[in-house]
């Protein structure tokens, strides 16, 4: 095989991109556990964030419902203090790249390699045969997000360093094939403090928007109201608050209380329990939710006033999609050259 006899620019250097699944509420796990993050991050990087609805669709949703949640996850990103100036904010399926290039590596990435997702085999359940194609490819069209524009950082949580893991390995086996150097190997961002929230009302189950319990989550939507009821109610066990993170083993519920007021005032469960030790978690708790309350409400007030503002969020989108385009167009005609498809 011939290497084709052309030159591609090199990629860029510090380009993140990360995605987050429009399907309903966003709630405080998706906040502290990345969107806080992206938003911190674009300072340092070049940052593309994506309503990813072409995942979404893996699962059926209802087209409305649909629209809906893509504008207000959109708005929920804003709220959270990305800036759609210095920032791409937009929704997958604006931008063509990203199905054209999951094809491509449809054809690179092996069923062997897919058979191995553990997010295919806990979605699917025991009922493969009835899963859609699309959530088994998933990952590709993930890698795809994320190669399209040779980006070099991804943040994502825990659940989906399987997927990262992949589309390094698609990068490389694609790179190789060819015999090219030209997707870089993209490098999960880990937040520090890793915010892995869980369910209120079971410390074990990571909060989750297709929990049926409301009171398990605090929403990005919900008011102050809302949000002191659901820490009142949240599962706790009768002990105090130990003086030492050690004293939080075997406390799932305890430990996740403790995690969000330390990620919510930027300090660590070392601190929360150095300067609540011995407290009971009444008190603990109303401490938790004025803080709660005033970092989220906010957050809540600028969604609310966004929710009456759709052809602004709109706009943020039909804007960010058109720059995302102007970034990988150009990089799938040199994918496309590189396969060796005629673009005549
Ligand atoms: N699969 C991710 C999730 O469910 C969302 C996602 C899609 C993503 N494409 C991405 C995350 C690219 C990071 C990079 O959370």
């Amino acid at each position: 095989m011939s290497t084709p006899d052309i030159s591609f620019p090199p990629a860029p250097e510090n380009r993140i991109f990360s995605g987050v699944q429009p399907t309903g509420n966003l709630h405080l796990g998706n906040y502290l556990g990345a969107i806080r993050n992206w938003a911190r991050l674009q300072d340092d990087y070049e940052g593309i964030y994506c309503l990813v609805d072409m995942h979404a669709i893996t699962v059926f949703q209802d087209p409305e419902e649909l629209r809906a949640n893509i504008r207000e996850a959109t708005a929920g990103l804003l709220a959270a203090g990305i800036d759609p100036k210095t920032s791409i904010i937009f929704n997958q399926s604006q931008v063509p790249g990203h199905a054209e290039l999951a094809w491509v590596f449809n054809c690179v990435a092996r069923m062997g390699w897919l058979n191995r997702m553990t997010q295919f085999k806990d979605k699917a359940g025991k009922n493969r045969e009835r899963a859609s194609v699309g959530l088994f490819v998933y990952p590709n069209l993930m890698a795809a997000d994320i190669l399209a524009y040779r980006a070099t950082h991804v943040p994502v949580g825990e659940d989906q360093k399987q997927h990262l893991e992949l589309a390094r390995d698609i990068a490389q086996k694609f790179n190789n094939d060819y015999g090219v150097d030209y997707f870089p190997q993209p490098e999960p961002v880990i937040q520090k403090e890793a915010a892995r929230i869980m369910s209120l009302r079971d410390g074990s189950a990571k909060m989750s928007k297709s929990d049926p319990s409301d009171a398990s989550r605090i929403n990005l939507t919900d008011d102050a109201d809302a949000i002191a009821k659901k820490i009142r109610k949240a599962r706790t066990d009768p002990e105090a608050l130990p003086g030492e993170v050690d004293g939080l083993a075997e406390r799932a519920e305890a430990r996740n209380l403790v995690g969000i007021f330390a990620a919510l005032s930027d300090s660590t469960m070392e601190d929360v329990c150095k300067d609540f030790g011995g407290s009971s978690f009444a008190d603990f708790k109303k401490a938790l939710t004025e803080l709660a309350v005033d970092k989220l409400s906010p957050m809540t007030a600028e969604m609310v006033r966004l929710a009456d503002e759709p052809a602004y969020v709109d706009g943020i989108l039909r804007d960010g999609g058109e720059r995302a385009r102007d970034l990988a167009a150009p990089n799938l005609k040199d994918i496309y050259n590189i396969v060796g498809f005629l673009q005549p």
